[in-house]
């Protein structure tokens, strides 16, 4: 089956959006766009998507964040089987006040999960990737805004611990993660992606060789998509993947 991508983008910004990622057919994704009027928080994507979802579990990712790494796709198709609940992502970082951070007890367990708290209970920084089971919509609803009058993902999160249904994986040292919502972490999240692509000839995160990788699309269809952007060293990776890999 093909699978349903809804970008939910601010309402200025959807043209933009549609334009560069269209109906997502060529990469053998379904691909449909929603906006977010004003920014009043991440959990109100799970109200915005309701109809889309129409009852299915869900994968949520925020847009300015990058994941890479060996064994992160298994970590994903691992995550997809595990049934009710939700799956959150844990990875440790030098600044864990600046995000969501979990807190374990000493077997282990997670026992809190706060957003940008002043003393954090960890070092484990919540990353923007949560897989949900088909409940997350109707307790997205329960949400109430934060203090910074937003309705935090962090707080649908905690529904899910307090109902002994959130799980927690820790993210090792085998997988990046990188968020680019700052301009500081832009620019630092642009550099590591540049010394990959210039010290391996490796291109990371690119659409169209991941859905060919997956079996979405053939090589064929990839030499294709490679033709119009030729003349960019980005054309030139996607043939040589097609030709190669
Ligand atoms: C958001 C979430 C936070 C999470 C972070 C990941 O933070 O609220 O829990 O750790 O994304 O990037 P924000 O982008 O609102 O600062």
């Amino acid at each position: 089956s093909v699978w349903e991508v809804l970008i939910i983008t601010t309402p200025g910004d959807q043209a933009a959006f549609e334009n560069l990622l269209g109906d997502g057919k060529r990469w053998g994704l379904e691909v449909s766009y929603a906006v977010q009027p004003s920014p009043d928080g991440l959990a109100q994507a799970l109200i915005i998507a309701e109809e889309f979802l129409d009852g299915s579990p869900s994968v949520l990712i925020l847009g300015d964040n990058l994941f890479f790494g060996t064994g992160f796709m298994k970590t994903l198709a691992d995550s997809k089987g595990d049934g009710a609940g939700a799956t959150v992502f844990g990875y440790e970082v030098e600044n864990p006040t600046a995000y969501g951070v979990v807190g374990f007890d000493d077997q282990k367990r997670v026992v809190s999960i706060e957003e940008k708290p002043e003393n954090p209970a960890s070092k484990y920084a919540v990353t923007g990737l949560y897989f949900y089971d088909e409940r997350a919509s109707e307790f997205a609803k329960q949400v109430k805004p934060s203090e910074r009058g937003e309705l935090e993902i962090t707080a649908l999160n905690e529904i899910y611990l307090n109902n002994g249904n959130l799980r927690v994986e820790l993210l090792g040292d085998g997988t990046t993660w990188l968020d680019t919502g700052t301009h500081k972490n832009l620019f630092e999240a642009a550099e590591f992606v540049k010394i990959i692509n210039s010290r391996k000839g490796v291109r990371i995160c690119c659409p169209e060789v991941e859905s060919y990788r997956q079996g979405w699309i053939t090589s064929e269809q990839l030499l294709a998509l490679s033709q119009p952007l030729i003349k960019s060293g980005y054309g030139d990776y996607l043939k040589y993947v097609a030709l190669n890999e």
